[in-house]
């Protein structure tokens, strides 16, 4: 009876002796292969609250811009020919979104799409709280925090996506945009639209904000897709896409990238297809979402798109964006969509 006793006693003093052995022994290796700063690594998590909050500040600007003189000026023509402006509101989006998120996480690779003036009035943002509750994204305090070394992060901001529908009071296509990526993999986007306000995101292999569409796959939308191309510059981009998919296919036109690929998230199209030049931070947001709800973005040639800080920011040859049957629309296009000039 007695030995029973002790028996019983000793195994719990042994196995908590080695639960403690076991403990120290995590801890020394832990901290012998981390031996860096800890300012080196930077939460997720935190990066993703804090671009919901830069995304809506910039729309913030875009909004108030728009009853003020807009003070539109050309940053030259697209390779179209169609003039690219910017305005006031791009600037003011430019320095809530960029230095809201620098003076938050200093050490952070930003990469916008306007460039800084580096008066004070630009500078000076409020650093973003990160404790500060979100309505309607709650759901974020309820996921796991996830560390990654800050130098292989790199976040790509557009401070006023669709600059010229903007300027012509175009507003449902007016979005702004921020994205992270990890080793030039991107993996959350935000994407926020201005008119009304609302802000979307996803985090690619985690989940999309609670308010993304549920679209099922319809296996039937393959024999007549609905396809869109670009408002600025269709130029032979719908023929293609009618030659690549036969007869029944629709083609429309809108504007923003970041407007164009939510369209496709949200199942109003099949497919987006892109037959110019363009820049990562029209793209990257969206790429991270539309991975995020199991769609795809790529170029025409079917290779995924490089987000590292060191890369090109130009795409070029076209790309195309599917929520569902990514091959089966890829392999329907044509090797070059040579149709530019
Ligand atoms: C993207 O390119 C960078 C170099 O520019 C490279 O270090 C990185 O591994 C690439 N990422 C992917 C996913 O290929
Ligand atoms: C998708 O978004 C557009 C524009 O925001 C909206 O008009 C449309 O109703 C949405 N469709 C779905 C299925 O949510």
């Amino acid at each position: 009876m007695n030995f029973g006793g002790t028996l019983r006693v000793n195994k719990f003093a042994c196995f908590t002796l080695v639960f403690i052995l076991f403990l120290v022994i995590y801890w020394r290796t832990g901290s012998s292969s981390f031996p860096m700063d800890k300012t080196d690594l930077i939460n997720l998590k935190s990066v993703l609250k804090a671009s919901i909050q830069v995304v809506e500040r910039g729309g913030k600007k875009v909004m108030e811009g728009k009853s003020q003189e807009l003070n539109i000026k050309s940053k030259g023509k697209t390779l179209e020919g169609v003039n690219d402006p910017v305005t006031d509101a791009d600037y003011a989006s430019h320095c809530a979104m960029y230095y809201g998120l620098k003076n938050t996480f200093p050490k952070l690779t930003v990469i916008s799409e306007e460039h800084s003036k580096s008066d004070a009035s630009c500078v000076d943002q409020p650093a973003v709280d990160l404790e500060q509750p979100l309505p309607g994204h709650n759901i974020i305090d309820y996921m796991y925090d996830e560390m990654v070394y800050v130098k292989d992060v790199t976040v790509w901001i557009d401070p006023l996506d669709a600059t010229k529908e903007y300027t012509e009071g175009l507003y449902q296509y007016v979005t702004t945009m921020a994205c992270v990526a990890i080793k030039g993999v991107p993996i959350i986007g935000v994407i926020h639209y201005p008119f009304p306000p609302r802000t979307y995101w996803g985090w690619f292999t985690k989940r999309p904000s609670s308010n993304m569409p549920v679209v099922s796959h319809k296996e039937e939308n393959k024999d007549h897709p609905r396809v869109v191309v670009s408002r600025s510059h269709p130029g032979k981009v719908s023929e293609i896409a009618t030659k690549a998919y036969g007869p029944k296919t629709t083609v429309s036109s809108a504007a923003g990238a970041g407007f164009k690929v939510m369209e496709v998230v949200n199942g109003t199209y099949d497919v987006y297809l892109h037959a110019t030049t363009i820049k990562k931070w029209d793209l990257c947001a969206g790429n991270a979402i539309i991975k995020t709800v199991q769609g795809k973005m790529t170029t025409i040639k079917g290779e995924a798109i490089n987000y590292s800080a060191d890369s090109n920011v130009e795409v070029k040859g076209g790309i195309l964006v599917t929520r569902f049957d990514h091959e089966y629309y890829l392999d329907k296009l044509p090797a070059e969509l040579d149709e530019v000039h």
